[in-house]
């Protein structure tokens, strides 16, 4: 890789906006997010930070080519309860055989790899398919707990499975747990939900949790390789501008063997479902070089992004979650 140009990066309003801004949001959102008494305080020292320090950090930090991770996703298994036939991370394109399931050392050993290449996560959301089904959960969290460089984290649920005992007792002692957040499918017939069991339990273990009401998404056009220009791809990407770079760990292969950061989740979903090889430049290889993390997030251009819908259209509302039993194909 060439010698990256911080000072250029720091002009670039892609990287201002994917890396700077969400960089002190989630900062923000971290030293405003103590719990019971603590937080009296940290409000306005949270807003101080904000409006005169944190801008000027993030930015002098670029310059010495220290990387901070705004917010990652991290996906645990593709495997889920449900079959979303509009699922935005393309659960319904896996085949039971074709799932990426994730172990408890695949996946600390991504998140070691991360955090030896960076000085902080802000954010890490622990995310599927369905992340209660990752079984040895209460150990993740244990090892979350102790790494120093991720400062935070959350839990994103489709509601259909029990929080099981020794999750909710680390998620009530944890001191980076911001919330647990579920997902209301309950308007969707024929689907077995806990949501009363979930918020009960949450409720009694004072973990501070989400109800995400809305009821509505957009509809997912088929994913299939469409064939566009470079800068027809560039513009893709730029209508879209997901904003939740997506973390799957490797397969042990030459390949990112200890894992790769994606644009996204349906990136990183395409990336197992068709191979890396054919993502070449797409993603963060973790074994990469520290200025490839920054470099990434002034990124336009990605293969992925030509296997989308055109998101400079308006895309259909629909019903969320609503069922298939088909495997979708890609083109
Ligand atoms: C892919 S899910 C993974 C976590 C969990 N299985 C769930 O459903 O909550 C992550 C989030 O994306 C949302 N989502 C999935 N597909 C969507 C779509 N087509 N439009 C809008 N939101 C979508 C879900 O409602 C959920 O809040
Ligand atoms: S959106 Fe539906 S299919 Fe996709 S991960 Fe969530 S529950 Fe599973
Ligand atoms: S692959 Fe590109 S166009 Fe598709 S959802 Fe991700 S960022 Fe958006």
């Amino acid at each position: 890789m060439k010698t990256l140009n911080y000072q250029k990066l720091l002009e670039n309003p892609l990287f201002v906006s994917r890396y700077i801004e969400p960089n002190i949001n989630w900062r923000h959102s971290y030293l405003n997010g103590k719990r019971g008494i603590k937080r009296l305080f940290s409000y306005p020292y949270a807003s101080l930070m904000r409006k005169f320090f944190l801008r000027s950090y993030f930015q002098k930090r670029v310059l010495r080519g220290i990387v901070d991770i705004p917010y990652v996703e991290i996906v645990l298994t593709t495997k889920c309860t449900l079959r979303c036939e509009h699922c935005c991370n393309l659960m319904q394109y896996f085949t039971p055989k074709a799932q990426y399931v994730g172990t408890l050392e695949n996946i600390i050993e991504s998140l070691e790899q991360l955090c030896s290449k960076v000085s902080s996560i802000n954010r890490l959301r622990l995310i599927g398919g369905e992340p209660f089904l990752f079984k040895d959960l209460p150990q993740l969290l244990d090892y979350i707990e102790s790494q120093k460089k991720i400062l935070t984290y959350d839990i994103l649920s489709n509601g259909s499975i029990d929080i099981k005992e020794p999750i909710l007792q680390r998620m009530k002692k944890s001191k980076k747990i911001r919330k647990v957040s579920i997902s209301d499918y309950s308007h969707v017939p024929n689907i077995r939900l806990k949501q009363e069991s979930i918020f009960k339990n949450l409720k009694k273990y004072r973990i501070p949790f989400s109800f995400l009401k809305g009821g509505t998404w957009h509809r997912l056009e088929r994913i299939h390789k469409r064939g566009r220009s470079k800068e027809q791809i560039i513009a893709n990407y730029l209508s879209c501008r997901a904003s939740c770079v997506s973390l799957i760990g490797g397969g042990g292969g030459e390949l990112a063997p200890k894992g790769a950061i994606f644009v996204c989740a349906a990136a990183s979903s395409l990336s197992v479902l068709k191979g890396l090889e054919e993502f070449e430049g797409d993603y963060i290889d973790l074994m990469d070089e520290t200025d490839r993390f920054l470099e990434f997030y002034a990124q336009d251009f990605y293969k992925s992004c030509d296997y989308c819908q055109d998101y400079s259209k308006p895309s259909e509302k629909i019903l969320a979650a609503i069922q298939t039993r088909e495997v979708l194909r890609i083109g």
